[in-house]
């Protein structure tokens, strides 16, 4: 039996968690939901009111601390220490502040070792934005997922009401945009497309023709499982 790794990347809301969820269920292998552990430690910066622009104390903050990704039949769970942040990690203000701490480079090293490490040892389905481009360069299927920025607001605005958090539609727009607009520009590993990965439009397709299109590009690996 082979590891394998498959990388889905994308912008915000593009649909990457849930896709990459289904795949990890089907293949019954790890999902690595690499976002939520920048919201981890954002929604921990937050917390201890520091300036999420200090880098020096954000990494003061994320070497004291331990974050966890643990499976449940749900998908993913997150915790910091034992504390379990799930639900936490998708609030507004954690949503609207954690470009900010995934743009410091210090922060993204830590990061990106720890999920190198995961996929060093486990067959992994990890959805991010830089998991094709820098993470798993080697991954051996990269996918890149977009959408329209209204789409996305829709599904987001859906995905909020369905977990009774507060969300109005306009807003979430101009939030996904100005979210796009710091993963595409900062300095540290930009949200890119990876020049390998297979690029996606799920702006009028089903989560599930979206996960059976995915399916097929890694039929020749799975047959390695
Ligand atoms: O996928 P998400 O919305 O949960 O991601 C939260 C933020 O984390 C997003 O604004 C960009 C950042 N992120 C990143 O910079 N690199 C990753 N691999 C994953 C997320």
């Amino acid at each position: 039996m082979e590891l394998i790794s498959i990388a889905i990347d994308g912008p915000a809301a593009a649909g990457k968690s849930t896709v990459a969820k289904q795949i990890a269920k089907k293949l019954g292998i790890i999902y690595v939901d690499t976002g939520a552990m920048y919201r981890a430690l954002t929604y921990q910066t937050l917390q201890e009111n520091i300036d999420l622009e200090d880098e020096k104390a954000v990494m003061e903050i994320l070497n004291k601390i331990d974050i966890r990704l643990a499976q449940d039949k749900e998908g993913q769970r997150v915790f910091i220490n034992e504390k379990d942040v799930t639900e936490a990690v998708r609030y507004p203000d954690v949503t609207a502040s954690v470009s900010v701490i995934a743009k410091h480079p210090l922060v993204r090293k830590k990061m990106v070792a720890a999920q190198q490490e995961l996929a060093q040892d486990n067959s992994v389905v990890m959805d991010g934005r830089d998991i094709g481009s820098h993470v798993l360069p080697d991954a051996d299927v990269k996918i890149f997922l977009i959408a329209s920025v209204t789409e996305r607001a829709k599904r987001r605005f859906e995905e909020n009401r369905q977990k009774g958090i507060p969300a109005d539609l306009h807003t979430l727009e101009k939030e996904i945009e100005k979210r796009d607009e710091l993963d595409s520009t900062r300095e540290a590993s930009p949200l890119v497309k990876a020049e390998d990965a297979v690029e996606l439009d799920t702006t009028s397709l089903s989560i599930d023709d979206v996960t059976n299109k995915i399916l097929e590009i890694c039929q020749p690996f799975i047959e390695k499982l």
